[in-house]
């Protein structure tokens, strides 16, 4: 990770989105006398399940009932290209700059001094799978620099080669100031989480040396434990020596061609998307106007697919009424064999829970 050396391990994803925006109202405090301590995220993206996490979170089922919840998050709309029909005012060219100016707009609104913080998963995974659309990240960028706002990365799913490369915000040019992951680290073997950051975001902590609490101050009783690291350390060599990266991009367009020709078939998948293997496609009750097929019908394709010895995922209990994607995300070890089965196994479920 180019430039970015400083390094906190802890537990879970949300532990490490929890540091990240510790470290932002820190920073607020410590610059900007407790002015610049907003924090924007995105409508759709989940960050975890904590409070704080939750109050930075898109998907308004996962908070329902857990409220009230932690001041200072503030909602900027989605970037879902296949369902821009129904955000006011969006265009069919350059929809992705458009999107990213809807956050300018927020910060207009919030003040520009008053935000310290931007965090955004680099394709939004749970909420739907969905990709960036062309000119997003770009322009997200120059607008973070513009508002002297820092970019968190919530690299939990896609990081650590889920889409083919080590960081799914590597696609598309951008310069994070913090990058937090999880799932893929230790791909599982052991509970390790990250929040990385660059030096120079770092040394904002270490101003005035006389001063007791001149330093990022998080505990935690297992942020030593030597496991995590140790199984993370030979998960990445193995993903190195077996060049799992390149396997995933392979196995990931090979797969997202078989979607495609399986949506010649099956008129119910509106749209397929995805980066590396991490895929989805969303299921709609027809292609004109898009409306979402039922999530109980999209749980009885994965129970279906469950049976045939498939483990799929969905989107589920997230976004109210657009809980409609099934979700694909193999093992980056994966063979065109593996894949064939997957798809085969969707494509009979797809015709038996939609027969008719
Ligand atoms: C994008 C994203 N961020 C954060 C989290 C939270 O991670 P954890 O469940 O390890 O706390 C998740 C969990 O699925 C996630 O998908």
């Amino acid at each position: 990770m180019p430039g970015m050396s400083r390094v906190y391990y802890c537990n879970s994803g949300s532990e490490a989105n929890e540091k990240a925006f510790k470290m932002v109202r820190q920073i607020a405090h410590k610059k900007y006398g407790g002015k610049k301590h907003k924090i924007l995220y995105r409508d759709r993206d989940y960050h975890g399940t904590t409070i704080a996490c939750l109050s930075a979170g898109g998907q308004d089922e996962r908070g329902a009932q857990y409220g009230p919840f932690t001041p200072g998050f503030v909602r900027v709309p989605h970037c879902m290209e296949y369902r821009r029909h129904e955000q006011d005012g969006a265009p069919v060219e350059n929809y992705g700059v458009w999107a990213a100016e809807q956050i300018e707009a927020t910060i207009l609104r919030e003040g520009p001094d008053t935000v310290g913080a931007l965090c955004l998963e680099p394709v939004t995974a749970g909420g739907g799978v969905i990709t960036p659309p062309e000119g997003y990240w770009q322009k997200v960028q120059e607008i973070c620099r513009k508002y002297d706002i820092l970019l968190h990365i919530d690299e939990v799913v896609c990081g650590v080669g889920r889409t083919g490369a080590w960081f799914g915000y590597q696609h598309y040019g951008v310069e994070p100031d913090f990058v937090t992951m999880a799932k893929g680290v230790a791909s599982g073997y052991a509970a390790i989480a990250c929040l990385v950051t660059r030096d120079d975001v770092f040394d904002q902590f270490k101003d005035t040396p006389a001063d007791p609490l001149n330093y990022f101050r998080d505990i935690s009783t297992f942020g030593g434990c030597t496991a995590g690291p140790a199984a993370a350390l030979e998960n990445l060599a193995i993903i190195e020596e077996e060049n799992l990266l390149e396997n995933t991009t392979a196995m990931g367009n090979y797969m997202l061609d078989a979607l495609a020709d399986l949506s010649d078939r099956h008129p119910v998948i509106g749209n397929v998307r995805g980066k590396g293997l991490f895929l989805g496609a969303e299921l709609v009750q027809n292609r004109e106007d898009k409306t979402p097929v039922a999530e109980a019908q999209v749980q009885a394709v994965v129970a279906d697919c469950g049976r045939q010895g498939v483990i799929i995922g969905a989107t589920n209990r997230s976004v109210p009424g657009y809980n409609n994607t099934l979700c694909f995300s193999p093992a980056l070890i994966a063979n065109k064999d593996n894949i064939d089965e997957i798809v085969t196994a969707v494509d009979g479920a797809l015709g038996r829970v939609f027969a008719g």
